[in-house]
């Protein structure tokens, strides 16, 4: 964060100092969780549903914080204000108007957390760079990533999440990126947003907040999801489409996998072309890949300094597509981050591809969130499952979506093996286990099935 005193904070942020007996500077970061406090530091005390980050005060000054963020005194040097998730926003704003990085900001239902990484190790061979941390991608999380710039700071990349409508019309204004990506629309958070329309609605909230063209606005729009293609129309920004059909401006031909589940391709932009083998697996990662390939080439950076770097990318963010080969032959897929349905298709292809004859162990749990949808998106599931030949399902948890599935793969002629929970999953797959097999694991994260990969991982576990 840039330097910056205690009354300073407090007038931007509209609150009134205490505790101060001296001048005091902060020089960040600004945490919200105490353990990540260090020397220089603002705290930022929230009020949550377990905790009250008030109470952690001594613990941060201790750690070498300079100042509290708080709604009440705390004893130390603290700004206190009304609401401090509102106080972090303003803060950022603040910081952000005697900032002049490029910014980015980036929404779709899935994928986005692995495009920011992919795009993030492009920019960086360009300038500083930072990036959106982990998942923080809502109206706290994007305050405290701004709060993480300072004057060196030349692109700042913001993943943008939307979990009712109205969420990415506020953090676009904190950002006020000048572009703006759109990665895809899909069944993910229907329950919040009102089914997939609402979500196509919500995602569109950041092409209609950027920039007019004349002032530098690009819109970077994905041209294989029809939903995201109908955003150019309600965009005065410049719109750039990627995607894999002719007519995209950033393109891949001739793509292919190998059975390490890596995809390669021809790199097309208006500036020229360059071969592509990208540093993580999964097919799916094409999209992601092209997409922060086409906000880079708006930004400035070579077709060739893009290729290599996609190449050459490495995973940023866990249990999102993570293979692990053990020393038996056995190799552990462990995608347990998330799960919806897009993503759940795509893991399954990769994994099948990675197969190549392999016996595959496919390790399911629940997709959350798909409300009066569940049978429908399950079963479908269920019967790809079985078209792609998936030797083992087992089925992890109960309720309507478990079984459906459980049920259409069974249909489908896959041997199919129902388990109460993750623990009973991780015994019976270590009892199954031959070597050689491929295991995939996935659900949404509710489920908690990052632990079974974790297990599986560790044969002597
Ligand atoms: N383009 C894609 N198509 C299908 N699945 C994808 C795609 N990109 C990533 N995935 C898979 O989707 C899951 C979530 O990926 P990621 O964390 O990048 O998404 P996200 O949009 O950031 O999710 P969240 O909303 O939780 O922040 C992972 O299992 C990942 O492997
Ligand atoms: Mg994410």
């Amino acid at each position: 964060m840039i330097t910056l005193t205690l009354e300073e904070i407090a007038r931007a942020v509209g609150g009134t100092v205490h505790g101060a007996s001296g001048p005091v500077t902060v020089t960040g970061p600004v945490v919200i969780d105490s353990r990540e406090a260090t020397d220089g530091a603002l705290f930022a005390a929230i009020v949550g549903a377990r905790s009250d980050g008030h109470d952690f005060a001594d613990q941060v000054y201790a750690a070498g914080a300079s100042a509290v963020l708080g709604s009440r005194p705390v004893g130390g040097p603290c700004v206190v204000v009304d609401d401090v998730v509102d106080a972090l926003t303003e803060l950022a704003v603040f910081v952000r108007d005697r900032l002049n990085p490029v910014v980015i900001g980036l929404t779709g239902s899935v994928g986005k957390t692995t495009t920011k990484d992919l795009l993030a190790q492009i920019l960086e061979q360009n300038g500083p760079t930072v990036a959106t941390d982990r998942s923080y991608n809502n109206e706290i999380g994007l305050p405290l990533t701004i709060l993480r710039a300072d004057r060196q700071t030349r692109y700042l990349v913001l993943e943008m999440g939307a979990g009712k409508p109205g969420d990415i019309t506020h953090l676009m204004r904190v950002a006020r990126p000048q572009l703006g990506l759109v990665l895809n629309v899909g069944p993910a958070h229907i329950m919040t947003l009102g089914g997939v329309e609402g979500v196509a609605k919500a995602k569109g909230e950041l092409p209609r907040a950027l920039p007019p063209a004349v002032k530098g606005g690009f819109a970077v729009l994905n041209a294989d999801d029809e939903r995201v293609v109908a955003m150019a129309r309600e965009t005065l920004a410049q719109v750039v489409f990627y995607g894999t059909g002719p007519d995209a401006t950033v393109r891949a031909e001739d793509v292919t996998v190998d059975t390490t589940g890596h995809a390669s391709f021809t790199l097309h932009t208006p500036s020229g072309k360059a071969p592509v083998r990208l540093g993580l697996p999964g097919e799916h990662l094409v999209a992601n890949a092209l997409a922060a390939a086409a906000v880079a080439g708006v930004i400035g950076v070579t077709t060739d300094r893009i290729a290599e770097a996609l190449s050459a990318a490495v995973r940023r963010s866990p249990n999102r597509f993570q293979v692990t080969e053990r020393a038996d032959g056995v190799t552990i897929i462990d995608d347990a981050y998330n799960a919806n349905p897009v993503s759940m298709r795509a893991a399954l292809r990769t994994a099948a591809t990675m197969a190549a004859g392999r016996r595959r162990i496919t390790v399911f749990g629940e997709m959350t969130g798909q409300a009066e949808e569940t049978a429908y998106h399950h079963s479908a599931l269920g019967r790809l499952v079985g078209e792609l030949g998936v030797e083992i399902l087992v089925v992890v948890g109960e309720g309507e979506g478990p079984e459906t599935l459980a049920e259409a793969a069974r249909d489908a002629g896959v041997s199919v093996h129902a388990v109460p929970d993750r623990t009973a999953a991780a015994d019976l797959v270590k009892e199954l286990l031959q070597p050689a097999d491929v295991v995939l694991v996935k659900a949404s994260s509710e489920a908690g099935l990052s632990a079974v990969a974790a297990a599986l991982r560790d044969p002597e576990n």
